[in-house]
């Protein structure tokens, strides 16, 4: 089965409570959930996770391409200005594996300080602004472009 990491970063473990208006009032763990049921229904294993701290974001991505496994990452305010993850997802796709950037807002109506992805470069395509839909669509991306959802 075709294995897909879906990665969150800072502040996401505070889903629900942290800026509804702006990220939704569902939490992280429904976030988990709705992924596993995508997942599911696309042939896909999907495992998430969540971390406040670069440097254990950096080492999935290491772990990503040590074990040929695809990657959904949200890296909230590390997309910004983290050259270390961004040389980390590098990795992902030079290995010719799927790393698709996602985002819960659009980035791109917001503060001018973050109009910058130092990750989009390096990722296979980014999804932004539908809240879990994001992530549903990042996904499917995944299934169609490894042939997954056929199985
Ligand atoms: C975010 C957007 C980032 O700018 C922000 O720092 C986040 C979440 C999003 O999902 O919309 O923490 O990545």
């Amino acid at each position: 089965m075709t294995r897909v990491l879906v990665l969150n970063g800072p502040n996401l473990g505070r889903l629900g409570s942290r800026e509804p208006e702006v990220y939704g009032s569902a939490s992280h763990a429904e976030l988990v959930a709705a992924a596993g049921v995508w997942g599911a229904e696309l042939g896909l294993e999907v495992q998430v996770r969540q971390s406040d701290d670069e440097s254990e974001l950096v080492g999935w991505l290491h772990e990503a391409v040590d074990t040929s496994t695809h990657v959904v990452l949200n890296p909230a305010a590390f997309t910004h200005y983290s050259y270390a993850l961004r040389d980390a997802a590098a990795q992902v796709t030079t290995a010719g594996l799927q790393l698709i950037e996602v985002h819960l807002s659009n980035p791109y109506a917001r503060e001018a300080f973050r109009h910058v992805s130092v990750i989009g470069p390096v990722a296979t395509g980014t999804v932004a602004g539908f809240g879990f839909g994001s992530y549903a669509l990042a996904l499917r991306a995944v299934a169609e472009r490894t042939g997954s959802h056929k199985h």
